[in-house]
């Protein structure tokens, strides 16, 4: 596009952005009230959730949010455990789950179940008697023709639900129901087998599916909301659901780490655990509702995607036909039993500096988990990136195998094992250095740090200025519990916090700490704040003052303990704006950890705000209270939202 046409639709839509702001305005966009008072409960901790489910999870505004409160608890864990293991998709919520552990997921259901919340009147009831006919019969009868057992056998006679795991079919929006029985009939929502729920849909006809819909949100909910006790044994007037393919709705377990089986050498094997878990193994190699270790899992890369491999000791499709050589050969040459060179989304280029004898230790461990018959998936990467050859080439100018005799890594100082740690098994160059066209690190660029190919996250230079004014004690707190002097990891290091750092003992921490601190080099520097229109920070701070003060403060103070301060936050004030943008968008909760097991959220704004409007307030915020980042234009944050609707 040209550059003359392009300033011509930018202005296009400002003007357009400008006169929608000016409806909103006039329409009660108001500044609000004082805010409430910092309360630290669950209504608090769960304020990213209700941002979309309502206060209190009264159902969102839009008819499409589902309510939460007062449903099942167990169905409600249920659904989040779903979500996170890929039976129910929802981008936005899975994103702000992911870092939650099950624990705290469970204490959130058992918080929304026990709200109880008068329902609204539905807005109109159905006229159309013919409609009425079709869904009552299915509802109260069921067709035993078909084998069809009627929807109130399970939901209750009241259609309440029935505890612990049958939710209620009251108070639902119309196209809620439409789709979640149009998701059951396509594969696009299960639930844990027996999924009764998917029998039952995909024996209802379209007309009933639209019929059960409507006559259902158009029904008053009782005054008692609340589930019924429990399932009927059996109900003579319909179908029998004892058989156990009718039994569904079992509960999800939390999960609680399995411990290894017994094997020869048990010191070896809990060392590899350990390592395993530092090393984040299981995160790239377990698929998302997946076995554990069985691999399957898609990393993205700009070439297409790389699927990880099943390390689970399956003779056929796992590693259990390797030798502790040919696992070697892997971790430190990146390559494969069969000869084939791996590719380098599998971080070799940093797990080559694993010593020999840590190799045979997770060698060992990765022995000891249950094994997985599951066949490895095909990479759907690009021509020439598919072959072998280009493959070779790449490898040829980009990896270097580390010497074959590194110095024994345990014995030698805690600075040693610091950096040992950090460029091998921590693997931390890999995102936080800045990677070449041909998605190699650049060995020039220490001082940049990298803006992850696919998420647009940027993780600074771990050699950056910044770094120094944290104390050792800080840096090793960031990476146990996830917590920083200003705020706490986000993205993609909530992650990495989340499966791995946060299993390291004090004294490796302490280490990797020590060694990252004596790296940190130059002296912080800040972009001088542009000239900006006193409209466009006006236009800032109103949103700011309704969107996000409540948690963050009037003045950026924020909230000790939940909610960072904006106000002095080198975060706010860095020059590249990819992870403040990122966090407006999606919103985020740190990681569980044990230093901070129940962490606050903030919510998404990916649906409320333009860009226009994040442009504004980011500028707002990089400018005021004492902050001097530079100011942010609309153009910016475009052409973020552009790279990251690209990346696939
Ligand atoms: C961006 C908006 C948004 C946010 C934020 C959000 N949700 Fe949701 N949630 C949804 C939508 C939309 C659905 C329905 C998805 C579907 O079509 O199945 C849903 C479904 C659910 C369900 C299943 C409800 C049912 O009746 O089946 C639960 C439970 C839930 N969310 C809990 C949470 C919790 C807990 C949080 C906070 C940690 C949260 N949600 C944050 C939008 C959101
Ligand atoms: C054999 C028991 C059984 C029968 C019969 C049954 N359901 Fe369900 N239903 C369930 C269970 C269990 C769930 C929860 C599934 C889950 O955990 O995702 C459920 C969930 C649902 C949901 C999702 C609610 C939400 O908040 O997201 C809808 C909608 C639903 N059922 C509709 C129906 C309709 C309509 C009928 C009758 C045509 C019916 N069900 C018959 C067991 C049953
Ligand atoms: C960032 C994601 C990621 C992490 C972290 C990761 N891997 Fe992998 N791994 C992959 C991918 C992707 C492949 C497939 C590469 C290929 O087939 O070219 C792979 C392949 C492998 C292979 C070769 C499998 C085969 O069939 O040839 C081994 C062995 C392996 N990984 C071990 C490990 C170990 C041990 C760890 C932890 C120390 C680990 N990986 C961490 C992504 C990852
Ligand atoms: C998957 C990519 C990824 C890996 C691997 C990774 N990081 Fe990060 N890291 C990030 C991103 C993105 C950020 C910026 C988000 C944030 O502030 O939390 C970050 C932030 C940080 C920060 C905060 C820097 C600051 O100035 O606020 C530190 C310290 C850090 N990482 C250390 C490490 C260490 C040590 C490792 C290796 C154990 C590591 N990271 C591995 C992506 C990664
Ligand atoms: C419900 C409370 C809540 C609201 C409302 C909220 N935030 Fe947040 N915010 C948080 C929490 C909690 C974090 C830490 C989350 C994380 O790091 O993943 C955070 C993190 C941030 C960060 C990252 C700070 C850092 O150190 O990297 C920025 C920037 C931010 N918020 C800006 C905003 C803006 C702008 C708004 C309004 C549009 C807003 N927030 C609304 C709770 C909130």
């Amino acid at each position: 596009m040209s550059v003359a046409r392009s300033n011509f639709l930018e202005r296009l839509c400002a003007c357009a952005w400008a006169i929608a702001f000016g409806l909103a305005l006039t329409l009660g966009f108001t500044n609000n009230a004082a805010a409430a008072p910092f309360e630290d409960n669950m209504a608090q901790r769960t304020l990213a959730c209700t941002a979309c489910h309502g206060a209190q999870g009264r159902a969102g505004p839009d008819g499409y949010y589902p309510r939460l409160a007062g449903k099942p608890a167990g169905y409600l864990y249920n659904q989040l455990i779903s979500f996170k293991q890929g039976r129910r998709h929802y981008a936005p919520m899975e994103r702000l789950i992911s870092t939650l552990d099950d624990k705290y997921l469970l204490e959130m259901a058992q918080y929304f179940s026990s709200l109880s919340i008068p329902y609204e009147s539905p807005k109109a009831a159905v006229a159309n008697t013919e409609l009425t006919f079709v869904a009552n019969k299915l509802v109260e009868q069921g067709d035993a023709a078909r084998g069809l057992p009627a929807c109130a056998q399970c939901h209750g006679k009241a259609l309440t639900g029935t505890q612990p795991h049958i939710p209620g079919l009251l108070g639902l929006p119309a196209d809620y129901l439409l789709a979640q029985l149009g998701g059951w009939q396509n594969d696009q929502r299960s639930a844990q087998v027996p999924d009764c729920m998917a029998k039952v849909a995909r024996m209802l006809k379209p007309a009933e599916v639209s019929a059960l819909a409507q006559w259902l949100s158009s029904q008053t909910v009782p005054a008692s909301s609340k589930a019924a006790a429990q399932l009927p044994a059996q109900r003579t007037s319909s179908l029998d659901i004892t058989s156990p393919q009718w039994r569904c709705g079992a509960a999800s377990e939390v999960a609680s780490a399995t411990a290894p089986q017994a094997s020869a050498n048990p010191a070896q094997v809990a060392r590899g655990e350990y390592l395993a878990r530092i090393g984040n193994c299981a995160q790239c190699h377990t698929a998302q509702g997946g076995a554990a270790y069985a691999g399957g899992r898609a990393i993205d890369t700009p070439f297409g995607a790389v699927m990880s491999g099943n390390l689970s000791p399956d003779a056929t499709y796992g590693i259990g036909n390797w030798s502790a050589q040919d696992f070697w050969q892997a971790l430190h040459h990146g390559i494969s039993k069969d000869g084939r060179a791996l590719y380098p989304a599998f971080p070799y280029t940093s797990y080559t500096q694993v010593t020999r004898e840590d190799a045979d230790a997770l060698f060992a461990y990765l022995k000891t988990v249950p094994s997985s018959p599951t066949p490895n998936r095909a990479h759907t990467l690009r021509w020439p990136y598919n072959t072998q050859l280009a493959l070779k080439v790449w490898r040829l100018l980009f990896f270097k195998p580390a010497a074959d005799t590194p110095p024994n890594a345990a014995a030698s100082a805690a600075a040693d094992r610091g950096a040992y740690l950090v460029h091998g098994l921590g693997h931390c160059d890999e995102c936080h250095t800045q990677r070449n066209a041909f998605g190699a690190m650049r060995a020039d660029a220490t001082q940049e740090g990298g803006v992850l190919q696919i998420s647009q996250w940027y993780a600074p230079a771990l050699q950056s200025p910044w770094l120094q004014r944290w104390s050792d004690v800080q840096l090793q707190t960031f990476l146990q519990n996830g917590i920083s002097p200003h705020g706490y990891a986000a993205g993609p290091m909530a992650e990495v916090v989340q499966h791995g750092t946060r299993y390291l003992t004090n004294a490796d921490a302490l280490a990797m700490a020590q060694y990252l601190k004596r790296q940190a080099k130059g002296s912080p520097v800040l972009t001088a704040s542009a000239a900006i229109g006193s409209d466009t920070l006006k236009m800032g701070g109103a949103i700011y003052d309704k969107q996000c003060a409540d948690c963050h403060g009037k003045s950026g103070q924020g909230q000790s303990g939940a909610y960072p301060a904006l106000a002095g936050n080198p975060n706010v004030q860095r020059t590249k704006i990819n992870n403040l943008v990122l966090h407006i968008l999606y919103g985020g909760y740190p990681a569980s950890t044990s230093g901070n097991p129940r962490p606050f959220g903030m919510p998404p704004f990916v649906l409320k705000l333009s860009d226009a409007e994040i442009a504004a307030v980011l500028s707002y915020l990089r400018t005021s209270w004492g902050n001097h980042g530079g100011t942010v234009s609309e153009f910016d944050i475009n052409k973020l939202r552009i790279a990251l609707t690209q990346s696939p």
